[in-house]
This record gives structure tokens, sequence and C-alpha cells, in this order.
């Protein structure tokens, strides 16, 4: 199994979670008969996971902490929280399909700018 040992499986999985939640909470995949897909990869002690959605005219993006502190404290959270466990994330594509990934390994490397 591809996440057999993982040492970050809690993390993995809160992700995809929150990736998925997403894509039907903020794109078209959250429509009659949307769709998305998830990806997971494993090599060399590393994961990444991806979630590709049916696009939206939004854009992933980590909210404002401050701006989070005021009326609506409960979202927000989502992409903060894995960018906080991730070692990096970020996303491609436009308003008809977008992939937002994260990335988990032991060592110091970032997704960087993979629009
Ligand atoms: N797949 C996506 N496509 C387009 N926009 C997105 C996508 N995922 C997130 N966003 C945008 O980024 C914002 C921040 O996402 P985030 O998950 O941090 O918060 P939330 O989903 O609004 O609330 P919460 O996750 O705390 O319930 C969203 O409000 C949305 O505008
Ligand atoms: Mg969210």
């Amino acid at each position: 199994m591809l996440l057999f040992g993982c040492p970050v499986l809690d993390d993995v999985l809160l992700t995809v979670d929150e990736l998925v939640v997403n894509a039907l909470r903020h794109t078209r995949s959250g429509r009659p008969g949307g769709t998305f897909a998830v990806d997971i990869v494993s090599w060399g002690g590393s994961f990444a996971v991806a979630v590709t959605d049916e696009g939206a005219p939004c854009e992933p993006a980590v909210a404002d902490a401050d701006a989070d502190a005021g009326d609506d404290a409960e979202s927000g959270r989502g992409l903060r929280t894995v960018s906080l466990l991730a070692s990096g994330w970020g996303w491609f594509g436009n308003d008809r399909s977008r992939a937002v990934a994260a990335l988990f390994t032991p060592t110091a490397v970032s997704l960087g700018e993979i629009a």
C-alpha cells in the first residue's frame, strides 16, 4: 500500500481531506455531476498529494490571519493548516481545471513556483 509506513500519515490524510473539501465547496466539482481526482505519489521517503478539480473563478490562497480573527473565524483555516503541515504546497491550472498539491518530505524541499 502506497502510504504503508508513512511517518506523516495523519498529516497526509488531513491534507487530502482539506483539499477535497475545498474542491467540493469552492469549485465546479461540487456541482451535481461534478468530479475531482486525488493523486498520491511516494518516492524516497517523500509523499506528494494533489487534488484536481473542475475550476472556479477564485484561486486557492491562505487567508489573511488578521481577517480570520474577524466574524468568520470558522473559515479560512484549511489551506493555512496545509501550509503548516506540508513541506510546501502550491497549485496550477485555471478557472476550468486546477490542481492543488502538497509535498511532504524529510528534507527541506519546496514545491516553489509550480504555476
Ligand atoms: N480548489 C480551489 N479552487 C479555487 N479556490 C480555492 C480552492 N481551494 C481554496 N480556494 C480559495 O481559497 C480560500 C481559502 O481556502 P481555505 O481552505 O483556507 O478556507 P475555506 O475553505 O474558506 O474554509 P475552511 O477550510 O476553514 O473551512 C477559499 O475560501 C477559496 O476562496
Ligand atoms: Mg477549506
